[in-house]
């Protein structure tokens, strides 16, 4: 399996091949949801590049990037089924940013205001950067982005808009662990009980679907705070309820509109995140 370390080198490769190429973005520690989105794009491009870099820009704190898993061995033993198809870029710090690391600054409206936005100051700037470089890098006619991260996935619509990119941008479904937790490099980071409790966050989001709360966010947020903290270590930092269009949170809910569940918890130290789309119809 071919393995780029440079930019100019990849460039060089395709420069006299005029294939139809796909692009996946990753930060390495890849599992069944990286790899579904390598798939979609082997079965939808002649090549694909799956990129791994662990962008520091985008971690607002630095124990979390100290703590973000990494193991370049497994990562290339797991994209070996797909053959010369696929292509790695793992790129260094100085390559993704020659003029030391700093995120350039965006504006993505409402889309990045709210939840990550919030939450994590700067994080989609860090994201928007790199994905900008690769996108201009690589040249793909195509790149896969996970529903997964919502946000960053209509950030990264926003941004091909706004730089004229002329990418195709394809968002990919969750893939969930047997119990509904939503894979996630960070899952690596809990204890096997944390791994096993933490299902619950799936199942509050998939009860709270079902049960009518009279499109009471208020009441749909405490029943979604009680169940998930009655695990000691488990903390939530939000529960967002946002049209999939604005990425606005609403205080009430419209008969006819549509809306997704946006929530962040702490297992711990580590943090995760889920979303779901949720209709009262
Ligand atoms: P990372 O977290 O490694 O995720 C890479 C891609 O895989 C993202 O598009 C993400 O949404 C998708 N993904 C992660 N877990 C998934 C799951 N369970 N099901 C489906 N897709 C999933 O997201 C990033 O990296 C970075 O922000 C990046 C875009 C690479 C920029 O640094």
């Amino acid at each position: 399996m071919l393995v780029f370390k440079a930019a100019a080198e990849i460039r060089d490769y395709f420069k006299s091949k005029s294939v139809p190429l796909g692009l996946v973005p990753t930060m390495g520690a890849l599992h069944s949801g990286h790899l579904s989105l390598v798939q979609r794009a082997c079965n939808e491009n002649e090549r694909v590049v799956v990129s791994i870099y662990v962008n520091p820009t985008q971690f607002n704190q630095a124990a979390d990037l100290s703590h973000y898993p990494s193991n370049f061995k497994r990562d290339k033993e797991l994209l070996k089924p797909f053959g010369n198809q696929v292509i790695i870029y793992a790129p260094d710090d100085n390559e993704i940013y020659p003029e030391g690391t700093k995120s350039k600054n965006y504006d993505f409206g409402t889309l990045t205001t709210y939840m990550e936005g919030e939450f994590r100051p700067g994080h989609f700037n860090g994201v928007a950067t790199v994905v900008e470089t690769l996108l201009k890098t690589i040249r793909p006619s195509k790149a896969y982005f996970g529903e997964k991260d919502f946000q960053q996935l209509q950030a990264i619509k926003a941004l091909n808009i706004q730089k004229n990119l002329g990418v195709v941008i394809v968002g990919c479904p969750i893939v969930r662990e047997a119990q509904g937790l939503a894979m996630s490099s960070r899952n690596q980071n809990l204890t096997p009980d944390q791994r096993k409790q933490a299902s619950v966050i799936y199942k509050t989001l998939q009860k709270l679907k079902n049960k009518d709360f009279d499109g009471n966010i208020k009441e749909m947020r405490a029943y979604f705070v009680k169940q998930v903290e009655q695990y000691n270590s488990f903390k939530v930092e939000y529960f967002l309820v946002a049209s999939p269009k604005d990425l606005i949170p609403v205080d009430e809910i419209n008969p006819d509109g549509i809306y997704r569940f946006f929530v962040a918890v702490f297992v711990g130290k580590t943090r995760l995140i889920d979303t779901l789309p949720f209709d009262r119809m």
